[in-house]
């Protein structure tokens, strides 16, 4: 016994890290603690063990795990990403645990961008739910089981604003406005790092892609971004900003370059912006391989240089390339790179192991391996419940004719296409862990709900796409897309004699989750010309068509919005998004999501946003002119409006009251509407309000939203909603880039939609 003792001792005394003797392994996790502990742990570090920490490396085919097992234990790599079980990140952390000199823990990090093992809607579709209840619900889930899979660290939020609709990646953001991005970011860190990132049930939030990454020329992903400075401090950083005050931990630099400099390779950006003005205490880390496209940028000769632009620049950490780890040491011994610049980046990346409690306990989000799930994929390891609430909240009625929704649970309804039945469809990108045979597709949603009550017929009707490159493009990785052998016309023939049998005809279409994602710009953003002819097809059988719209992307459809009577936009809804849209097609939930971007008629007219400027020359439609600023071959406004959604009920809303006319110096107003619900039926809608500076020292906005406030509404009830206007809402970054509110007359625009508004006007003195 006292044999057993003593080896178990020594074994334990062999596991024990360098840095435990400091605070007997419990370490307050506050600032004054963190700093006093990580300069002390830095004393004790080579050089190449500091570099080594900054090295984040990806599990996959050029680094299988036996080689990243031996790396670990060299002290070579400081975090790990794309492993997801705790059994195989558990193997990882006892090897730098038990076999490295200084037992510093790995991090563990993944991109859960909209869940793990569920997926919930697309951010773009959470975004549409205006409803941050909602979102919060989303990031406490997404970091528990995260948390429970033995993930420290989440690539996300993703608060690129975009106008770019061609742009593939606008699914993974919160579209067009800077104010909804920025509450929708604020509100998913908040949840998903809780109390502390320490927690046993949170994980530190990444915010990314540092920045402006959404504003990529023409929408093609990793293009050029080159804007004011004023247009960047105003609409697009913000976003940032407000998931750093949040308190997210890191924030993952972009691929663009920014007025000509790399966000990789910008100093300005990354250490004036990010550190001094802002303060940022957390982690900065490099896009997958972006510090090797220096070189290709044109802003660095060789690796070695690449290396040095960006530690100097403020990359502390790089992911997925070799490139630190081989270029740093001898940078350091040539004195290229100061000792000062290893150690700041080595520091950040121990600040935040020291946040995530790694240092008390490397196995908290772990726990012993008799604890690990049996099944990672168990059905009792999702939350469905919550899934669906959210993802109906996301939906958006664009259209109603004559009442053709909600749906009948009876007679003979006609399913129709190629994404009524795909489980991998419906999860959208980035669907982190999640399973596509746990996901609830259309059909299966509507069986659900109508089971034994109506008859449902389904025909395919049309391949996703008929172009081979596209269908190549999709299946480039994964056997994505199931293209059906039968002819064009075959696959339209048989969708029209099912329609013909139905009372009703449901048609799902749109795009592919590949056709929404990094790496899929598209030039042309209407329904693929294949589903383009089914639905005409359809609309010619006479038969009332719901179109169900399933896409990540506003897309083009002036066409289908003509031809359908019902048109719901799902966007990729996600593990129980059949069930939720089948919610909302009978019924049993009354839509109510808004558009959190603009839907062109044209690729033409892109950009499109609501928040323009107004131009010298606007153009009136009520009173056309010639030389004004418009297409002479398109209507100027977008198909369906920023903030703009349809419900089952109808809503007034009343004149806007003000508390004041006049708001003194760094004072208030606050403005109010009553909203009434004056339908049959009880339902939620989006109180939108929206500011305008009418005479500046420069041009602002012709609207800006500046707060929002979902709320419920049974049939007849009425709710005043009131808003607080303050300085903030008014600043705006000058010419000479300060920010400033200036006194004058301001308009106050609030309606349920950004195009119908109730307005009035106060004085700013
Ligand atoms: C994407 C990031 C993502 C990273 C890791 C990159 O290609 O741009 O958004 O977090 O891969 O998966």
């Amino acid at each position: 016994m006292k044999w057993i003792c003593s080896v178990s001792f020594a074994v334990a005394l062999a596991l024990q890290p360098a840095f435990a003797d400091d605070n007997h392994g419990q370490h307050p996790l506050t600032p004054e603690a963190r700093d006093a502990f990580v300069s002390n742990l830095l004393q004790k570090m080579t050089l190449d063990e500091k570099i080594g920490q900054l090295r984040l490396i990806s599990v996959g085919p050029d680094n299988p795990k036996e080689a990243i097992r031996e790396m670990i234990k060299q002290e070579q790599v400081g975090a790990i990403f794309n492993t997801v079980t705790r059994h195989d990140i558990r193997a990882m952390q006892d090897q730098a645990m038990q076999l490295s000199r200084l037992k510093i823990p790995l991090f563990f990090a993944y991109d859960v961008v909209h869940g793990q093992r569920t997926v919930f809607p697309i951010p773009l579709a959470l975004a549409a739910s205006w409803d941050l209840d909602a979102i919060a619900t989303v990031g406490r889930v997404s970091a528990y089981e995260a948390a429970d899979d033995g993930l420290n660290m989440t690539w996300a939020p993703m608060v690129d604003v975009t106008r770019e609709p061609r742009w593939g990646r606008v699914s993974e953001g919160f579209g067009e406005d800077t104010w909804l991005t920025s509450e929708m970011g604020r509100m998913l860190v908040e949840s998903m790092q809780g109390k502390s990132p320490a927690d046993r049930y949170s994980v530190m939030t990444s915010v990314k892609h540092f920045a402006a990454y959404g504003a990529v020329e023409g929408g093609r992903d990793y293009n050029t971004v080159d804007m004011s400075p004023q247009r960047l401090a105003q609409d697009y950083l913000p976003p940032y900003k407000a998931a750093l005050d949040a308190g997210s931990g890191g924030v993952m630099v972009s691929l663009n370059s920014i007025n000509g400099v790399p966000a990789t390779s910008n100093s300005w950006l990354l250490k004036d912006l990010l550190r001094d003005d802002w303060k940022f205490k957390g982690i900065t880390i490099s896009d997958h391989g972006a510090i090797k496209e220096l070189m290709k940028h044109g802003v660095a000769s060789d690796p070695q240089d690449a290396v040095r632009v960006a530690i100097q620049s403020g990359v502390n950490m790089s992911m997925s390339d070799e490139y630190y780890s081989k270029y740093l040491p001898n940078l350091v011994k040539s004195g290229a790179v100061s000792m000062a610049d290893i150690d700041d980046a080595t520091r950040h990346v121990l600040n935040v192991k020291y946040d995530m409690g790694l240092f008390n306990d490397p196995y908290s989000h772990l726990g012993p391996a008799e604890s690990d799930p049996k099944d990672t994929n168990a059905e009792s390891r999702l939350h469905r419940p919550e899934a669906r609430d959210v993802a109906r909240k996301s939906i958006v009625l664009l259209k109603n004719r004559n009442d053709t929704l909600p749906l009948k649970k009876a007679g003979t309804i006609a399913l129709i296409g190629p994404l009524a039945d795909s489980q991998r469809d419906i999860m959208g990108s980035w669907s982190a862990a999640g399973v596509a045979s746990q996901s609830v597709t259309v059909m299966q949603g509507i069986k659900n709900a109508t089971a034994g009550k109506a008859t449902l017929l389904y025909a395919k009707g049309a391949n996703v796409s008929d172009n081979k490159g596209i269908q190549d493009f999709l299946n480039l990785y994964e056997k994505a897309v199931t293209v059906d052998a039968r002819t064009p016309q075959q696959l339209l023939d048989e969708a029209v004699e099912t329609a013909k049998k139905a009372d009703v005809v449901v048609a799902v279409v749109g795009e592919a989750q590949g056709m929404a994602h990094e790496a899929s710009s598209r030039s042309d953003i209407t329904i693929p010309p294949s589903q383009q002819a089914l639905i005409s097809a359809l609309k010619a059988t006479g038969k009332p068509l719901v179109l169900v719209l399933m896409n990540g992307r506003p897309l083009a459809i002036v066409k289908e919005s003509r031809e359908a009577d019902a048109l719901l936009e799902t966007w990729f809804s996600g593990t129980e998004g059949g069930n939720a849209i089948a919610d909302v097609l009978f019924g049993d939930y009354n839509p109510s999501g808004k558009l959190p971007m603009s839907f062109p008629r044209s690729v033409g007219q892109i950009p499109i946003y609501y928040n323009h400027l107004n131009t010298g020359r606007p153009y009136d439609p009520a009173r056309p002119n010639k030389y004004t600023s418009h297409y002479y071959d398109a209507e100027n406004g977008p198909l369906y409006p920023f903030g703009y959604g349809l419900s089952y009920t109808s809503f007034t809303v009343s004149p806007v009251t003000l508390s004041a006319k006049t708001m003194p110096r760094n004072g208030q107003v606050s403005a109010s509407v009553t909203v009434t619900n004056t339908g049959k039926l009880d339902g939620a809608t989006v109180v939108q309000l929206y500011l305008r500076d009418q005479v500046a020292s420069v041009s602002r906005p012709v609207k800006e939203l500046k707060g929002f406030k979902r709320i419920m509404l049974k049939a007849g009830e009425s709710q005043t909603v009131t808003f607080p206007v303050d300085v903030k809402a008014l600043k705006f970054w000058n010419a000479k880039m300060q920010q400033v509110a200036e006194p004058g007359k301001f308009s106050v625009m609030i309606g349920l939609d950004s195009v119908h508004t109730s307005d009035a006007e106060f004085n700013y003195l």
